[in-house]
């Protein structure tokens, strides 16, 4: 298919990462985009499980030698902080797990996305985000020069609109790793964020979560199983039909960007005060005169893209 769109995760696998990883690998399927390879971070749990679950994922996909590199253990600066309420012990509670058949590769996460983008044409990959940003502000510090080669960042995190859900000020991924989204931020690359107040608005309710659960394959079932495992936790916080369903909503507008409605702005987050730190100030109306660094999207097309992770969760074993 002409130009389909080369894309590379760097996530932390979490409940929702697996429903984002598994829709990238039945979009390649599709055709609709050339998947390059998974970049393991600490976030949801531990760097040791969230590198094995990419692996374990890959595997559900029939994927088993698919490319999946692990990367930065800990924030840059801050200590880890986890989510193990959310997503159990494992990162993906809610399934069965098996030792992983998928080869974690050697060499770490950011040499492999440092090395892969300096081989690249300018304007070529898609760097899709969702967990915190570890990774990428690495890549980023270490080799600024690979900007020439990034089409878009595309990621899942922040919040404006939306009260945080790791503390009342900020969401998990920027509240994780606060220095390291600023310097995505401030980095030139262009940058699409998917962050909860959109998210917010793509809830699994229970005729989606259906839907995976009839289809007519072992993904389908599993995932809703996942899902219903994940849920849990959002619908007793927020007190909604469901859970909201994060990181697929990244993977979604990388490929589908019409399904998605945003706004320019300059957006910056907060990596001093620790009551606000990993909070996002979102210059929604413009009044610092600053020019806009992201695409802060606020809206989608629910049903749509339900549509799609369904239709790409479908062509999966
Ligand atoms: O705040 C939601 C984000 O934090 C998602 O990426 C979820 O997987 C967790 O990493
Ligand atoms: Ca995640």
């Amino acid at each position: 298919m002409a130009d389909t769109t080369r894309l590379i995760i760097d996530t932390d696998p979490g409940q929702d990462d697996a429903a984002a990883i598994l829709m990238a690998h039945g979009l390649a399927k599709r055709g609709l985009i050339d998947f390059m390879a998974l970049t393991a971070v600490a976030g949801n749990v531990g760097i040791d499980l969230t590198a094995r679950n990419a692996r374990i994922i890959c595997d559900w996909a029939n994927e088993k030698e698919f490319p999946v590199y692990a990367g930065a253990d800990k924030p840059l600066l801050r200590r880890l902080v986890t989510a193990e309420e959310v997503h159990g012990s494992s990162g993906l509670d809610g399934v069965e797990l098996h030792d992983p058949q998928c080869p974690l590769k050697s060499g770490h996460a950011v040499t492999y996305l440092i090395d892969t983008l300096r081989a690249a044409e300018d304007n070529s990959i898609v760097l899709c985000p969702i967990g915190p940003l570890t990774n990428i502000a690495q890549v980023l510090n270490l080799a600024p020069d690979c900007v020439r080669a990034i089409k878009r960042i595309v990621l899942m995190g922040g919040n404006y609109f939306e009260a945080g859900n790791i503390t009342p000020a900020a969401e998990f991924n920027f509240y994780c790793d606060p220095h390291a989204a600023q310097i995505v931020l401030q980095s030139g690359a262009p940058i699409t964020i998917l962050p909860l107040d959109v998210t917010h608005k793509a809830i699994i309710t229970t005729p989606r979560m259906d839907v995976l659960r009839r289809l007519d394959n072992v993904n389908g079932p599993r995932l809703a199983g996942i899902l219903q495992s994940y849920e849990r936790y959002d619908i007793q916080k927020f007190g909604t039909e469901g859970g909201p369903l994060h990181d697929p909503c990244a993977v979604a507008c990388a490929v589908f960007p019409e399904l998605f409605k945003g706004r320019e702005c300059h957006v910056a987050v907060e990596t001093q005060g620790e009551l606000t730190m990993g909070a996002c100030v979102v210059d929604w109306w413009g009044t610092t005169g600053k020019t806009p660094n992201a695409l802060w999207i606020t809206e989608v097309d629910a049903d749509k893209l339900f549509e799609q992770i369904a239709e790409s969760i479908a062509v999966l074993p």
